[in-house]
């Protein structure tokens, strides 16, 4: 059984600049067209679009109302214990990156995310902390998946410390597993 504390809301740092950000669950933000705006801005970058979003949306862009049906899907996720997203802020509350862990399955549950590429190296730290917490939380393993040649991606998974897993079912991935060990 998963327990998450939440709301949940952590400081970090930027590792390249020492700014300090905060990992947020997803049940704390509301749609404010403040943050609808942020969110939509973020997605429609050109690197976090085209890995994301590009086929799914069929090439429209990610619109403010997308943002919404995400944040319901996302406070959905913590009321129902089912899946659990963070966002990330900067100190003036803006999001700027998100990571989750896309269900309960305590062996095994994928992770993703994605970050502005204004905030360059907010990244790995968040993926870390989520990942500390979801040991807190009860998970025992994470896996994760990038699609072939996303190598920002992968050197994200390989600082939190994800190993490759044998890609045996689908060519266009890489597989990762973490470790999470006991609870603590
Ligand atoms: C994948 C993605 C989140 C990576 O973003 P990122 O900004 O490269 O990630 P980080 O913030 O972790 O790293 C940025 C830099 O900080 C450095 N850095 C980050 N954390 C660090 C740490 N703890 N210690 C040392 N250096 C660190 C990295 O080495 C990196 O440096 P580089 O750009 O010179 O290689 C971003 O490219 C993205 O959103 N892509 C589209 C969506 C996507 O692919 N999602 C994943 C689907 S599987």
């Amino acid at each position: 059984m998963i327990n998450f504390p939440h709301p949940l809301r952590l400081p970090f740092q930027n590792a390249l600049t020492g700014a300090t950000y905060f990992l947020v669950s997803g049940d704390q933000i509301e749609p404010t067209p403040d943050q609808l705006l942020e969110i939509a801005s973020c997605a429609n970058e050109p690197l976090v679009y085209d890995l994301l979003f590009r086929q799914r949306f069929e090439g429209e862009p990610y619109r403010e109302n997308d943002a919404a049906d995400w944040i319901t899907w996302t406070h959905a996720g913590w009321d129902h214990n089912t899946h659990f997203s963070f966002m990330v802020q900067d100190e003036a509350g803006r999001v700027v990156a998100a990571c989750d862990i896309k269900s309960n399955d305590v062996e095994g549950a994928e992770a993703g995310y994605w970050a502005s590429a204004h905030h360059r190296g907010v990244m790995t730290n968040a993926v870390k902390l989520m990942c500390q917490q979801a040991a807190k939380a009860g998970f025992r393993s994470l896996t994760a998946r990038t699609k072939r040649g996303n190598d920002k991606s992968k050197a994200v998974l390989h600082r939190v410390g994800f190993q490759d897993v044998p890609s045996l079912d689908d060519e266009r991935y890489e597989h990762y597993l973490l470790q999470l060990g006991d609870r603590s």
